[in-house]
């Protein structure tokens, strides 16, 4: 056993165990009202911290998790603790000063004058105000309030649209283990070509990759809200009767090297490229299970182990869709299986002005009302969306160099609009698209089949002289309300 986890630095500012000590467990601790001691809290957690898991992962709504690491990084020490936090608001606009109290609410929480990491959620890509909360953060940053800026739960097509925007992410936050290996595909190549980083969370499932599972029945109640969630991951993924031919292989592997199941498991994502660590869920005051991952650095898979686990993975279902869907669609991978924890209800980006016989969407843009015409517009059963081009605030080109990141954006919007008039996604039978380049043929491509590979409406390319402005592809849309 080595005596230490690895660390990683990645940048001047921010250097991390590569063995994380996530906090989301204070919020299940907590859940019926009695909070963890401060004092007693940061006591555990620098028990943590003395065994070199001192880069602590949280959020605004892990209950006191911020408060307790806030004492911990009260007491000083050498190396100083590192922590990681996360602001999930609810959709709605990111003025200025919604953003600089969402930090100053972390600060204050946390007792420091600078987050290290502050990593970004939003619920729903509908609702463009991400893209300006993501830009403030930056400003944020420059000013000294943040260290570095991270995002959480975002999947590829949004994380490279943010990174070709320009802010400067350095790390995405997601799902990543021997069941869920959604991020090893497209979110890996995007990391590695904009030299961004993965944080993998739930490598163990909530604890059910390890020896205490192999062989055991599915169990038919569970209490504890992580077992919950993965319990649902395990589902999506094929069942019990796949998890156990993963845990079975990753059981031969460990007799091999003479460690745990639940060290083969985070070894593998900690082994998988661009990813910088791993967060392992504690349960503060419970079983601390650290001299047991300190046998993560003792070891490295081999070819062979590697295809062991491959060829288990034949066993299990793709998790379907990319890195962040399980909380933007269904099915809902949550502990409760739906937003209910964390949102009462997801707003609605536009509000529908009523027109005879349908009603509109209008942006506010200045160009609705010199050229007359709307974003959107519904009469009865059909919905036509105008030609939509990547405009961010009043006339921002987003991602000017990066047609597909515009396409993402694009097509956000017409959901966006679409659903704001009662439509979905599902609906949508006829797009066009308007390209300047043929160069950008495949990455436009690509965004429109992410958004409807599934839906597959009629579609038009049609390559222009050019658009207006900063803008490499505009695209416009018909729906169709089958029921009426
Ligand atoms: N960004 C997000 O949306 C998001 C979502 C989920 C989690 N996270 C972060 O990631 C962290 C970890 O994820 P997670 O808690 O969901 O899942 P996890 O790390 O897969 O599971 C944690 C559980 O694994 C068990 N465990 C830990 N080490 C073990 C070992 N060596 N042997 C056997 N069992 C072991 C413990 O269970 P027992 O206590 O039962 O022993 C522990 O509570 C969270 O705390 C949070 O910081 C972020």
């Amino acid at each position: 056993m080595t005596a230490r986890p690895d660390r990683l630095r990645l940048t001047d500012s921010l250097e991390i165990s590569r063995a994380l000590t996530g906090l989301w467990q204070v919020a299940d601790i907590e859940k019926d009202g009695a909070t963890i001691d401060p004092e007693t809290g940061a006591g555990w957690l620098a028990d943590y911290a003395a065994a070199g898991f001192d880069t602590f992962d949280m959020a605004d709504h892990y209950g006191s998790a911020e408060i307790i690491t806030g004492r911990l990084l009260a007491r000083g020490g050498d190396p100083r603790p590192v922590a990681l936090t996360k602001w999930c608001p609810a959709p709605g606009p990111m003025t200025a000063e919604v953003v600089r109290a969402g930090v100053t609410d972390r600060l204050r929480r946390l007792g420091v004058d600078r987050v290290d990491l502050l990593q970004f959620h939003w619920w729903t890509f509908e609702h463009p105000a991400w893209l300006d909360a993501l830009h403030e953060l930056a400003r944020l940053r420059d000013e000294g309030l943040i260290g570095e800026l991270g995002v959480t739960n975002f999947d590829a097509a949004h994380f490279n649209l943010a990174l070709s925007d320009g802010v400067p992410l350095l790390t995405n936050q997601v799902s990543f283990s021997l069941m869920d290996r959604r991020a090893a595909g497209d979110l890996a190549a995007v990391c590695a070509r904009h030299g961004a980083w993965i944080l993998g969370y739930g490598t163990l499932n909530g604890g059910f990759l390890s020896d205490r599972w192999l062989g055991q029945p599915e169990p038919a109640q569970i209490a504890d809200w992580s077992k919950m969630k993965y319990h649902r991951f395990i589902q999506a993924a094929g069942g019990w009767d796949a998890f156990q031919t993963v845990l079975q292989a990753a059981a031969r592997v460990a007799r091999k090297h003479g460690v745990s199941i639940s060290n083969i498991a985070t070894r593998w994502v900690l082994e998988q490229s661009r990813v910088a660590g791993v967060i392992i869920g504690a349960r503060l005051g419970e079983a601390m299970h650290a001299s047991d991952n300190l046998n993560l650095f003792a070891f490295a898979l081999d070819a062979e182990d590697r295809a062991t686990l491959e060829a288990a993975f034949a066993a299990t279902t793709p998790i379907p869709g990319d890195c962040g869907d399980e909380y933007r669609r269904p099915p809902f991978l949550t502990a409760s299986g739906d937003l209910s924890h964390h949102l009462s209800e997801v707003p609605k980006a536009f509000v529908p002005q009523p027109v005879p016989g349908g009603a509109q969407v209008l942006t506010g843009s200045k160009w609705e009302d010199i050229a007359g015409y709307c974003r959107a517009q519904r009469i009865g059963d059909r919905i036509l969306v105008s030609g939509t081009t990547a405009v961010a605030g009043v006339s921002r080109a987003v991602a000017p160099q990066d047609a597909g990141a515009q396409a993402t954006y694009i097509l956000d919007r017409i959901v966006a609009a679409v659903t704001s008039l009662g439509g979905q996604a599902e609906d949508i039978v006829r797009t066009r698209i308007y390209i300047t380049d043929e160069s950008d043929v495949m990455a436009v491509s690509a965004a429109h089949g992410r958004v409807f590979g599934s839906v597959k409406p009629a579609n038009t390319l049609v390559r222009v002289a050019g658009l207006i402005g900063d803008h490499r592809v505009e695209i416009e849309a018909e729906a169709l309300l089958r029921d009426g």
